[in-house]
């Protein structure tokens, strides 16, 4: 069984958890970067990204490179942007193929609320069994996230 953990992340907390689990796992990895990057201050990024799922715009990705055809299954991390999942990580779905290896799929987000997230991202995916949902570090309860991450990857198995 090979497996692949794809993530975007812009600062850091879903590439955090994507590094545990893929070793955990010993899993290869895969950021997903878009070809026009966010602006660096917090409240740009607010307008840009929130404005951008508001519209579900599917942003262009740089290039993937790696063959995604030699992995059996997907473990996909998404933050949490404006209620839902990152255009970017949608942008990755647009493929079927990749879209039905996930299997496993892991949320970072401000404050917990992942419920119209998942229902947008479950659609997206067939096959989808096992769900996380953890807190950027400057959440308290963030502590809570190892236990968390232990618990996921005991379910994937
Ligand atoms: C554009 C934008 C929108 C966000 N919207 C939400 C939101 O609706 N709910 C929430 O709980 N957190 C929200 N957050 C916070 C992020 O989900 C959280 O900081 C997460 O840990 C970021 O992951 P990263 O460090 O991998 O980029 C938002 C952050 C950004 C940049």
């Amino acid at each position: 069984m090979k497996r692949l953990v794809v993530f975007y992340s812009l600062s850091g907390n879903t590439e955090e958890a994507a590094k545990k689990i893929a070793t955990a796992l010993n899993a290869d990895l895969l950021k997903l970067e878009t070809v026009k990057s966010m602006p660096k201050a917090f409240v740009a990024q607010i307008i840009v990204g929130g404005g951008q799922v508001m519209m579900n715009h599917i942003p262009e990705l740089k290039p993937i490179d790696i063959d995604l055809n030699l992995y059996d299954e997907i473990i996909l991390g998404s933050p949490i942007w404006n209620s839902k999942g990152v255009p970017a990580v949608n942008a990755f779905l647009k493929d079927e193929n990749s879209a039905a290896k996930v299997t496993s799929l892991f949320f970072l987000s401000g404050g917990g609320e992942v419920k119209k997230g998942l229902e947008a991202i479950t659609k997206l995916l067939p096959n989808l069994k096992n769900t996380v949902s953890l807190l950027d570090k400057k959440h308290e309860d963030s502590k809570d996230n190892e236990a968390k991450i232990e618990e996921f990857i005991k379910k994937i198995g």
